[in-house]
């Protein structure tokens, strides 16, 4: 019996270590497979609904590509599409949706809402993102920091994240961080660091097994030596515009630019973002944002430093459909002979 089966994934640490781990070794034989045209499809029976309540474009792609690669089906419920939580309560909607579905996708802007459907859908319930969490998103930074390593444990490998350390990524980065024992340094200002009550837990757990995760305000502490700079927008979805300019204002010492670069002392230091990135000015907010605060060349990454890390940041984007996949195998097959 496969232990994962039926297992909803609102936050990483639904997991254990070990079953984190396990993903990852199966995302990574999916992604061979595939890539060898070897790729048995084990979901043919199976019906999965996609519920957006914002935008995406690599989560939405990877579960339906995921999906279709496995043999299963996918109905996308974007946003204002259905009557969840405007003239049907979120707990019947679970209640129907578990009833037609072997699996429920939801992305949105409550956390609470999540964990109403996991509680009375019978179907299991991933998270795509919430203001919280974004689980599916590390799994995928997971398995992009191993293949870059993979003479390394996790445990050797040291990262920071810098930016808005208190956004779904910033939290889930901690969890992940606790569960396979990187050495994670959040650098963020104070304003910006996670929630204290999940910072010190994980900070505690990860002290007991020898680990190290930290917060500091201080680039140079934080950055120095690190394998990994991972950075994410410094306004998420869903957040006021007029957060903007506090925000910037806050972050700007935060930047991923060619000083921070040198602050590592490590020529070999790889940049992760989990997109969309805002390094130029190609797009309709690049443009008007960078434009209103004066920024020249990209706000939370250089354009610079984010073509010459390119090839990474777009694997680990790709790494979304391999991850996603081993997510929906491991919950929906009670056995996985893979
Ligand atoms: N990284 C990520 O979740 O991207 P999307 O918003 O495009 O799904
Ligand atoms: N923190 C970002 C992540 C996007 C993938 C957001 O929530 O918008």
């Amino acid at each position: 019996m496969n232990n994962l089966y039926k297992r909803d994934c609102l936050r990483l640490l639904d997991f254990t270590s070990l079953e984190i781990n396990n993903i990852i070794l199966l995302a990574e034989k999916l992604k061979k497979d595939k890539k060898n045209n070897k790729e048995i499809p084990l979901l043919k029976t199976k019906n999965i609904a996609l519920i957006f309540e914002k935008e995406s474009t690599r989560t939405r792609c990877s579960f339906e590509v995921a999906a279709f690669d496995q043999g299963a089906n996918v109905t996308y419920l974007g946003p204002g599409s259905t009557h969840l939580g405007v003239k049907e309560s979120i707990e019947d909607t679970a209640k129907i949706l578990g009833r037609l579905y072997d699996g429920i996708q939801y992305r949105g802007h409550d956390h609470k809402i999540i964990e109403i459907l996991s509680k009375y859908s019978k179907a299991p319930v991933w998270n795509g993102l919430t203001e919280k969490f974004h689980p599916t998103q590390l799994l995928a930074d997971l398995l992009t920091i191993k293949e870059n390593f993979p003479e390394k444990k996790f445990c050797n490998i040291k990262c920071a994240y810098v930016g808005d350390a208190h956004n779904n990524i910033g939290n889930s980065f901690l969890e992940a961080a606790l569960l396979v024992g990187l050495d994670l340094r959040l650098v963020a200002p104070k304003e910006c660091w996670p929630e204290k009550k999940l910072f010190k837990f994980c900070q505690e757990e990860a002290k007991k097994k020898k680990r190290n995760i930290i917060c500091t305000e201080n680039v140079a502490e934080g950055v120095k030596n690190v394998d990994f700079i991972y950075t994410d927008v410094w306004v998420s979805m869903g957040e006021r515009k007029e957060i903007w300019e506090k925000r910037i204002k806050l972050l700007r010492p935060y930047q991923v630019n060619r000083n921070m670069l040198n602050m590592t002392y490590n020529s070999q230091v790889k940049i992760l973002h989990c997109l969309p990135a805002l390094h130029d000015q190609k797009t309709d907010m690049g443009k008007s944002i960078l434009k209103k605060y004066g920024f020249q060349n990209g706000m939370e990454i250089t354009d610079d430093i984010f073509k010459e890390n390119q090839k990474i940041i777009f694997e680990q984007a790709e790494n979304r459909l391999h991850t996603i996949k081993a997510l929906l195998v491991s919950s929906l097959l009670k056995k996985n002979n893979l």
